[in-house]
């Protein structure tokens, strides 16, 4: 049910379990599979149902897969390349048949295997054995990792982390008031969220002066504890570790899973994912899309998916159920007092994103539970500041935000940090 939303000109092919994958050169790996209607890609490593994409933003490891004799690679973070051979894990032949599903209905929820047998002589030592067979997370790699060349040390002004609506507007203003600085974005291409289409109050992108710019920069760790802070990014496999006199997060958020039953099945996506493989990597997931969970977000991915000829359902319903075997084919969903099971190729929850605030708790920040939003949220003044005088956040980390909202706290934080400067 899925297609592609522009030709494939120079294809390119991926190799699935000895299945010949059309894909685009450098589009995610999964993003070619899911254009290529192949939604299950693996098996849960201890009940072994069934496993698809649904962050598309290396957040919730359900992509995962066995890429060219590594296991457990994040297939959404992964550019498609010609002759790439990926396997699905944990299964028993294979994903689409796998026997340990049974697992899943043995175990029942009323059942605690960690005491079955627990202390039994000779008869535990057995099962642990089975257990350790059956469970897990893939096999080893075919080859040891390459080496890594030694870390790089840089010193920096002012650093911003992110190049979403928060990060661009607090670049732009530096920019402006001439302020030096660098931009970090681990995606090759800045704009975040602005390049979703689920914002009306969305400014335009804009683009950073290419010397202030590190596109492709995973930022792994952020260290408040030495002499100087410092952060650790992964740019094309080399360790770079970062020496700034401030530094502004503006990481945003990553979906969460809301909870109902079978919330897990492949076909089951963010609302951001979607509108991702539809205006980043122009992929409908499918053609019938259940746009679930906040009926403001629902709305905007509705339009969304309405534009690139989907077809919105049940759009800011309540999801109750998802329903099918291997992969989604159904939702049960609830609007006022009226509930009905709704057919659909996609579930899409809306408005379900947690702040990333993890990396600013381990830089010292303080985080605190936010009841209305039910997430973690860090905390901080109306300019970004933090329990640490050198580091500011900006955009979601501090509670759920519009881009424009989140692009106003960029500048403000970018405000208070050139106002220090002088
Ligand atoms: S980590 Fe790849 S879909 Fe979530």
């Amino acid at each position: 049910m899925s297609q592609r939303l522009s030709p494939l000109t120079a294809p390119i092919t991926l190799d699935l379990d000895g299945e010949t994958i059309p894909a685009r050169e450098g589009e995610p790996v999964a993003a070619s599979l899911i254009a290529a209607g192949e939604l299950l890609f693996s098996r849960s490593p201890k009940y072994h149902r069934p496993r698809g994409p649904f962050c598309l933003s290396g957040a919730c490891s359900h992509c995962l897969m066995r890429v060219d004799g590594v296991p457990n690679v994040p297939t959404c973070r992964v550019p498609a390349r010609a002759g790439m051979h990926l396997e699905r894990q944990n299964a028993l032949p294979d994903a689409r048949v796998d026997l340990l599903r049974a697992a899943d209905f043995v175990f029942r929820s009323w059942f605690n295997h960690h005491e079955f047998l627990a202390g039994v002589p000779i008869a535990e030592d057995v099962l642990q054995r089975v257990a350790r067979k059956l469970s897990g997370l893939g096999v080893l790699p075919e080859k040891p990792a390459p080496g890594r060349a030694p870390a790089v040390k840089e010193e920096h002004e002012v650093v911003i982390a992110g190049a979403g609506a928060a990060g661009l507007a607090a670049a732009k203003r530096l920019a402006e008031r001439g302020v030096t600085h660098t931009l970090f974005e681990r995606e090759r291409e800045v704009g975040g969220r602005l390049l979703l289409g689920l914002d009306p109050d969305a400014p335009a992108v804009w683009q950073p002066a290419s010397d202030r710019l590190r596109a492709g920069a995973l930022v792994v760790g952020l260290f408040a504890d030495e002499a100087r802070p410092f952060l650790v990014t992964v740019e094309k496999d080399r360790v770079h570790v970062i020496f700034y006199r401030a530094l502004i997060l503006a990481l945003g958020g990553q979906p969460f899973l809301p909870t109902f039953p079978n919330n897990d099945l492949p076909g089951v996506m963010a609302d951001r994912a979607v509108a991702a493989l539809i205006r980043r990597h122009e992929v409908l997931p499918g053609k019938t899309i259940a746009c679930v969970g906040d009926p403001a977000a629902a709305e905007a991915l509705s339009s969304v998916v309405r534009k690139a000829g989907g077809h919105p359902v049940a759009v800011g319903a309540e999801p109750l159920r998802a329903h099918g075997l291997r992969q989604v084919d159904a939702v049960t969903v609830r609007t006022g007092d009226r509930e009905e099971k709704v057919r659909c190729d996609v579930i899409a929850v809306c408005g379900c994103t947690a702040p990333s605030f993890e990396l600013a708790r381990a830089g010292g920040a303080k985080v605190a539970w936010e009841p209305r939003a039910k997430t973690f949220v860090v905390e901080a003044d109306g300019q970004g500041r933090t329990a640490n005088a050198s580091l500011f956040v900006a955009g979601e980390l501090t509670g759920p935000k519009s881009a424009g909202q989140a692009a106003a706290s960029g500048v403000a934080a970018a405000e208070a940090i050139a106002g220090g400067a002088r």
